[in-house]
């Protein structure tokens, strides 16, 4: 990986069903100023998509993945298991079990190949999207000053009383 130089985010997901709630993630890194870009990548539909892209990481300059999926909910685990960039994952809502087989599926990754693990579903895509731009703020001041400002707006925003 190229130290000192202008990392990127990568957000993936296992389905196009996904992108309703990946798309809060998008929007969120725009709000930021972060560079991303946006793949749908299968674990079991597209395997070789899935090795592919990550054989490229690094040289595409990635600083963070945050992969969504929903179900069994494995891509998260075996990207993180091809590439040694941080991972995020966030469960995305299932139809049967409501995301708590994907937030399960997720979170209880065996030790030694670690995935972040986010809220199920919205509010799990934008918190992926400001902890991404958090790490990519270790070396980006711009998105240092934008997370701080993002912050400080977010704070004066909370009424002080509900009347
Ligand atoms: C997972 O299966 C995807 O991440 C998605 O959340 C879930 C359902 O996919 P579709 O059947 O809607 O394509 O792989």
């Amino acid at each position: 990986m190229k130290k000192n130089s202008k990392l990127k985010v990568s957000i993936i997901m296992g389905s196009q069903s996904d992108y309703k709630v990946m798309k809060l993630a998008e929007k969120t890194l725009k709000k930021i100023g972060v560079s991303f870009e946006t793949k749908i990548i299968s674990a079991h539909r597209t395997p070789k998509r899935m090795y592919e892209y990550a054989a490229k990481v690094e040289q595409n300059n990635i600083g963070v993945i945050i992969a969504g999926a929903g179900g069994s909910a494995h891509l998260p685990g075996m990207i993180s298991a091809l590439t040694h960039v941080p991972v995020l994952g966030v469960p995305v809502e299932s139809k049967k079990l409501k995301g708590l087989d994907s937030l399960l599926s997720i979170a209880q990754m065996p030790k030694g190949i670690p995935v972040g693990t986010l809220a199920i579903g919205e509010d799990g895509a934008i918190n992926a999207a400001l902890l991404a731009a958090a790490i990519i703020a270790n070396n980006n001041l711009n998105v240092l000053k934008k997370l701080k400002n993002f912050r400080t707006s977010q704070t004066k925003s909370v009424k002080k009383s509900p009347k």
